[in-house]
Parts: structure tokens; sequence; C-alpha cells
């Protein structure tokens, strides 16, 4: 029977087959389908995969340690964290556009990683050893969608790690290549991954970046990243987490309204909660989320975050909206 654990079972010795004593890196994002991936490379080969994780500053609260603390107990893998925030933030001074905003947070995003794989090859040269092998998390609907060509207009630039430059030549491990996505997190559970990764939300590559409406400035992450805590703590709390696709917030930075609180007068930003039920992201409707909990997070919001005044509730469904507003 193709249970869980023989799947498990399967991909270890077909990973073990494939890299032999060879090394292999492989990029972590913070997401299910490279996490799942990169702990089935390690179950196989153990300490020859190294795994790189680029800190690019634009990640929610508490998503590093995530990775850093929680996937390493749960796996022993070997990481690599490269802090690139500063990077992210100088190349990001001063746009507004979306469009700029995705290719240059790619772009950078690949810069690092690459550099990060020429640092880690020379490092395994000096042992006299090479990386042969890149582990990707490409999933089967990936690999149905590539081959089909995709009729669909490009709507947004997403970012993923794509093409390697000419002079790093890896092999690709794409050990999740024949499962979908329930598939890979009955794996990750049964690999012992922590439920806050193998149930993580679709989160987008460029991270807050495209969720702060304006010019991207640490403080106004520092807000966002506030904001965003407290609606994802209250909707877990409410037990929510499995009923919504996702709920980006999202801050616009560039519009101020008039408040109060207390006897002062107050002139913050607003923040729009996007919560968002949908099969797959190509179509999806508005949550309607109970008010109570609409409450909790507006309270929360507006006396913990001192930036944010107002916050207000998307009701578009996609289409015509997107789900993310950049
Ligand atoms: P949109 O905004 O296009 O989003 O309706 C559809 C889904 O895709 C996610 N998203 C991304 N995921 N890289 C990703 O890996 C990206 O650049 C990206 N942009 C959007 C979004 O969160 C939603 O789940």
């Amino acid at each position: 029977a193709w249970t869980t654990s023989s799947i498990v079972d399967d991909t270890v010795a077909a990973i073990r087959e494939q890299v032999g004593d060879k090394r292999a890196i492989c990029g972590l994002s913070g997401g299910v389908d490279s996490a799942v991936a990169a702990a089935l490379v390690q179950r196989a080969v153990g300490d020859q995969l190294t795994c790189v994780f680029v800190d690019h500053g634009l990640l929610r609260a508490g998503e590093r340690a995530q990775v850093e603390r929680d996937f390493v107990a749960a796996t022993g893998v070997r990481l690599v964290t490269i802090d690139a925030r500063d990077r992210f933030l100088a190349a990001l001074a001063g746009v507004t556009d979306p469009e700029e905003k995705r290719k240059i947070i790619g772009r950078e995003f690949i810069r690092v990683f690459e550099q990060a794989a020429r640092d880690l090859q020379a490092e395994a040269g000096a042992e006299g050893e090479q990386i042969d092998f890149l582990v990707q998390g490409t999933l089967y609907p990936d690999v149905v969608e590539s081959g089909g060509g995709s009729g669909a207009a490009n709507i947004k630039s997403h970012h993923n790690v794509g093409g390697l430059p000419e002079d790093l030549q890896f092999d690709l491990v794409e050990p999740l290549r024949a499962l979908f996505k329930d598939e890979v997190r009955r794996v990750g559970l049964e690999l012992g991954l922590p439920e806050t990764i193998v149930h993580r939300q679709p989160f987008p590559g460029p991270g807050l970046g495209i969720r702060i409406i304006g010019e991207v400035t640490a403080d106004r992450l520092e807000t966002l990243r506030a904001a965003d805590a407290i609606a994802r703590e209250e909707l877990t709390a409410a037990g929510l987490d499995r009923d919504i696709w996702q709920c980006p917030v999202v801050l616009l930075a560039d519009v101020r309204s008039v408040g109060v609180q207390g006897d002062g007068r107050t002139y913050g930003h607003p923040v729009v909660l996007r919560p968002v039920s949908s099969e797959d992201a190509m179509t999806a409707d508005w949550t309607r989320l109970p008010y109570d909990v609409l409450e909790r997070i507006s309270t929360r919001i507006t006396n913990e975050v001192s930036e944010v005044n107002r916050v207000t509730l998307d009701v578009t469904s996609k289409p015509p909206g997107t789900i993310e507003w950049e």
C-alpha cells in the first residue's frame, strides 16, 4: 500500500541511490515544501546535506527562529543562515512600484543564495570534495504546470530560487516530484517536523516587502510584523487556521488618518486584514470571519502597535482582487 511511511522509505532509498556519497545543498524558505524536501535528504544522507537559509528581513515574527531552532531540532540538519537584512533594505530604498519590488527581491535573493553556494563549494573543495546536488521542493503540480506550458498571463512575477549561473552546476534532487501538497504535509509529520512548519499557510517569497504599500523601511517592517503577529495569534487562538487559506495583513504606509486615543489625537496608518478562503489560490473568496475575532484583532492591534490607529477589512474576492495587494 502507498502509505506515508512507505513513501518516506522509498524516497529516502531513492535519494541515497542518487546522491551516493556526494554532497548536496538546499535553500530553505521557511515553507513546508523546502523543509520536507530537506528533511528527507537529511534522513537519507545526513551531514552530506547543508541547508542555507537567507534572512532577507522581510520575514514574519518568529520565522527565522522556526527554521534555526525548531527545524534544526527536529531534523539535526546542518544549517547556514545568511543575514542579508541590510542588503535587502538598501536595495529596496526608495522603491514603491510592486513589480520593481518583486524583481529586486527576487534578484537579490538569487545573488545571496548563489554567493552562499559558492562559499560552501569553495569550503567543500578545500576538503577535497565537491557539492554536486541542489535539493528543490518541486511538487507534482509544479511539474505538470511547467510541462504543460502555462496559458495564464503573468499577473505578478513570482519569486522562487530559479536558475543558477553557469559556474554553479548542480544536479537536481527533487524528492517531492511525485507528491501533492497534502501528501507532503503527511510526510513532514511522519518525519517529525513541527506543526508550525507542516501546516504553515502560504506566504509569498517576497514576504512582507509586498505587504507594505509604499517604500519598505525597517520601521515599517517592524510595524507590520507586530500587527501581523497579533492577527495570526488571534486567528490561531480562535481555531481558524485550517478554515482560512491565509490572511495577509497589509500596511498602507503612505496613508494616514486621524484618530483619538485617550485624550490625544493620533495621526497613524491603517492596516488591512485580507482573510481569504481558497482551494488553489487561483480564485478566492473573502472569509466571513466571526465579528468577535475581528474585534479582538482590531482592539489589540490599535492598542499594541503604536503606528496603527485603524484596522480595515478587505471584502474583495479574487478575481477581481488578487490575494496579495502587490
Ligand atoms: P495572488 O496575490 O497572486 O497570490 O492572488 C496567490 C497566492 O500566491 C502567493 N504568492 C506568492 N508565493 N512567491 C510565492 O511563493 C511569490 O512571489 C508570491 N506572490 C504571491 C500568495 O500569498 C497567494 O497564496
